[in-house]
């Protein structure tokens, strides 16, 4: 339900929209050294963060950016892989999405945590394909608000760079 002038629906929590993907390494998701291929683990990783937009929006919505993509360690053939996704920073019609994707050795137990990256998503009108505004992000504990500022600073230093190299943000 709408609840103000601008159309936008009433604001939620990131904990509404968290999500967990979980995926088992297969033997094709494999590259030459066999581990794990970056592209399955990003894959994964744009799944995990458009549930999380898509449970937030309750609309359709599409990739604008993958910021910071790092593969800080390998996954290995299979370990089985989980990806957590919660939204961090929301504007009109766009949310960032932090993921986070950890291995666990299925006969140890022992979990890894390989890879954090963050992404945009433009949710999208469902009869004209236009961006379509969101429900606010109503910041709820201190982590919320500490991952909140930090992905203020990210866009601030993302503008900047963009206006350094003379292109549009
Ligand atoms: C998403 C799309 C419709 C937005 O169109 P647009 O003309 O840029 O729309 P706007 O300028 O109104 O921007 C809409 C929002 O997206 C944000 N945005 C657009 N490009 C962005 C980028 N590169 N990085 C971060 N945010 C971006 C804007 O800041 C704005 O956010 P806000 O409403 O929260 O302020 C268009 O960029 C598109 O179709 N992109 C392709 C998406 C795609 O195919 N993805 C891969 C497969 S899912």
């Amino acid at each position: 339900m709408p609840d103000n002038e601008d159309n936008r629906p009433a604001g939620k929590t990131p904990r509404e929209s968290a999500s967990t993907l979980s995926e088992s390494m297969m033997p094709d998701q494999l590259n030459h050294h066999g581990n794990v291929f970056g592209g399955e683990i990003l894959a994964l990783v744009d799944k995990a963060g458009g549930v999380v937009a898509r449970r937030h929006a309750r609309m359709p919505v599409v990739t604008v950016m993958v910021d910071r993509v790092e593969f800080r360690e390998p996954v290995y053939a299979n370990d089985f892989v989980e990806a957590h996704g919660r939204l961090i920073r929301v504007g009109r019609t766009s949310m960032e999405v932090m993921v986070t994707v950890e291995a666990e050795q299925i006969e140890s137990g022992k979990r890894r945590t390989t890879n954090r990256c963050f992404l945009t998503y433009v949710a999208l009108d469902m009869l004209n394909g236009k961006p379509a505004p969101v429900p606010p992000l109503i910041l709820e504990t201190d982590e919320d608000r500490r991952l909140h500022e930090m992905a203020e600073r990210r866009r601030d230093r993302r503008e900047a760079e963009a206006e350094d190299e003379g292109i549009e943000p």
